[in-house]
């Protein structure tokens, strides 16, 4: 079972709209997967209500201190994929989240204001025993150089940047409101080939790394 946290210590930078579409996307592509809402804003599981289909995915909300059962309940079922959707302003929540993750999303929007917080989410990486991570570009502006410079930004701090830049489209919105992702709700439009194009981008980073230090330690402490 693979886990994917999309973690951000900014509000409404586009964590839950990343979490959702990538779950969907890896739904569509036959894994069976599950979201884990660590948000007591549970925007996630509220979609999940609106969406009507169940366990397609399967979107539990959990308080941070259940998130070890609760992923041994999806490893014990099954579970192909996790993604854990975290709130916006908790450092705790995102700590707990990157430490189990086999890799790390974190959308920014392309303003001054959402990359200045990555250092903080540098050191929540760290603390978390620096995971594979990958900022993503979100929410950009169509018009204008914003993305371009942002990601240059971004890189300069060490990060590894995410090649999809994910475009300020309205699917996205729309979607959400009625319990889809833009892949279902505009087939075929900018903003669904850019989350397949997100989606195929984590996937390969998730299958292709190398076992995390993470998963390491799971098999060590199955075998003691
Ligand atoms: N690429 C996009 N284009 C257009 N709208 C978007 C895009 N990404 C997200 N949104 C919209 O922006 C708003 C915030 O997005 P989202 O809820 O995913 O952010 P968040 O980081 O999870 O917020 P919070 O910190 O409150 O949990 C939502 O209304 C969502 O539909
Ligand atoms: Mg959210």
């Amino acid at each position: 079972m693979k886990i994917l946290a999309v973690i951000g210590q900014k509000g409404g930078n586009a964590k839950t709209t990343t979490a959702l579409g990538v779950a969907v996307a890896a739904t569509a592509a036959g894994k069976t997967v599950a979201v884990i809402d660590l948000d007591p804003q549970p925007s996630a599981a509220n979609w999940g209500d609106r969406r009507g289909i169940a366990d397609s995915p399967a979107v539990i909300a959990c308080p941070a201190a259940r998130l070890r059962p609760v992923l041994d309940g999806a490893r014990n079922q099954g579970v192909d994929l996790v993604i854990i959707d975290t709130p916006g302003k908790s450092a705790d929540a995102s700590i707990e989240a990157a430490k189990v993750a086999d890799m790390v999303l974190l959308p920014v929007q392309p303003h001054l204001g959402d990359i200045e917080t990555l250092r903080n989410v540098k050191d929540i990486l760290t603390l978390a025993g620096n995971p594979r991570a990958a900022v993503v570009v979100s929410r950009a502006r169509l018009q204008g150089r914003r993305h371009i410079e942002a990601v240059e930004a971004v890189k300069t701090m060490g990060f590894e940047v995410c090649p999809v830049v994910m475009f300020d489209r309205a699917a996205h919105y729309d979607a959400g409101m009625v319990g889809k992702t833009a892949t279902e709700f505009a087939p075929g439009s900018k903003a669904a080939e850019e989350m397949l194009s997100l989606y195929s981008y984590t996937n390969s980073v998730l299958y292709e790394t190398r076992a995390t230090n993470h998963e390491e330690a799971n098999r060590a402490r199955r075998r003691a």
